[in-house]
């Protein structure tokens, strides 16, 4: 039931905050220590490369991920479109083990893989919303989001929630294996923080409507941008504003740009730039700064700490590991508000569907 809400995607990107604490409360204990089932600790342990396989957003949680496993586990960890991983498997590290990252349970391209996994005898997890799904009963161990039903087709509450749970188990196998950066990373406290951090942007929605009025509602393409971190979220957000709001939308490796896709900046072009990572925030200013003197209309998301004058959104910092948890809020915002203002049916874009079954 949606309530009050006028559509699902809304009342979804609202329960974020409440999911982050859900989370918390589901796999860490009193004392902030990751809860996680022994037989899938004692297996990720055994893993020398994880493999993370997904479709869409939850490739894009993936993406995050990844580097959530490095930075905090040391452990090498590649991520997949199961799509191309089906049918072009890489060469595989001796002991690898493989995370499904799946909302529905049920995406064909991704039970592929996993039905192959499983042929080569392979450990898996599928990290998933909806328990007894089909990766669920598959997959040698399951974790579940705790997200509660994502009726909109755009995800946006499973993308976060998938972070969240990476977040969690990425502590869990780097305090399990002795690294002193999962010591260090206090899960618990941080989520809290992102929660506080999503509650004040999700209380900021006017603000979201008028950006959106002011640069999208209007323009036949738009560009997100950023480097590391901020160019899996620009992946992300740019894929929201494309599927419900059918602008031409590209998540871009800010340095990237002026190797050929600067030519398609024309006079208020929207870009929008993620800036959440100290090493490569100056970085990202400059390659703003290129497009805008080129015409660009330029909006920026930044954390707290990295703000200048004329930032147009602020982001409370957190760990530079989550700041996705936080600056893929606005960009959920952009593209509802986007759909919404162009009058579409914001839950049931065209041509696209919750679950997708066939490869
Ligand atoms: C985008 C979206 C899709 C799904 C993709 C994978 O908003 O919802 O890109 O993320 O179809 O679906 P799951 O996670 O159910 O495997």
């Amino acid at each position: 039931d949606k309530g009050t809400y006028p559509f699902y995607m809304l009342k979804e990107i609202d329960e974020q905050p409440n999911v982050m604490r859900k989370l918390s409360q589901v796999y860490l204990n009193d004392a902030g220590e990751p809860v996680i089932n022994d037989d899938l600790m004692t297996a990720l342990k055994a893993a020398d490369r994880l493999y993370i396989v997904a479709a869409g957003t939850s490739y894009h949680a993936g993406l995050v991920g990844a580097k959530l496993f490095e930075s905090l586990a040391g452990v090498p960890t590649e991520v997949h479109v199961s799509s191309e991983f089906a049918y072009n498997q890489p060469l595989l590290s001796a002991h690898p083990f493989f995370i499904f990252l799946t909302q529905s349970g049920e995406t064909a391209d991704s039970r592929e893989v996993l039905l192959n996994v499983n042929e080569q005898h392979f450990p898996s997890l599928t990290i998933t919303n909806v328990p007894n799904s089909t990766l669920s009963r598959e997959a040698t161990y399951t974790l579940l989001l705790h997200a509660g039903p994502e009726i909109a087709v755009a995800s946006t509450k499973a993308y976060t929630a998938q972070i969240a749970l990476e977040a969690i188990l990425a502590k869990a196998l780097g305090v399990a294996t002795n690294q002193p950066a999962a010591d260090d990373f206090d899960v618990k406290q941080q989520l809290a923080l992102v929660a506080n951090g999503m509650q004040a942007l999700v209380d900021e929605k006017d603000t979201f409507e008028k950006i959106s009025k002011d640069a999208l509602l209007n323009t036949p393409n738009a560009f997100y941008i950023g480097r590391g971190l901020d160019y899996a979220v620009s992946l992300e957000t740019a894929l929201k504003l494309k599927e419900i709001s059918y602008v031409q939308a590209e998540g871009f490796a800010s340095g990237e740009l002026k190797h050929g896709t600067i030519a398609l900046i024309e006079k208020d072009t929207p870009v929008i730039g993620i800036i959440t990572q100290k090493n490569t925030a100056g970085l990202t200013r400059s390659n703003l700064q290129e497009v805008a003197a080129r015409g660009a209309k330029t909006i920026t998301i930044v954390t707290d700490n990295l703000a200048k004058d004329g930032d147009t959104v602020i982001l409370p910092a957190v760990d530079e590991r989550l700041t996705a948890l936080l600056s893929v809020v606005p960009g959920q915002l952009l593209a509802y508000y986007t759909s919404l203002n162009k009058g579409l049916d914001v839950d049931k874009p065209r041509n696209l569907a919750k679950s997708v079954t066939v490869e």
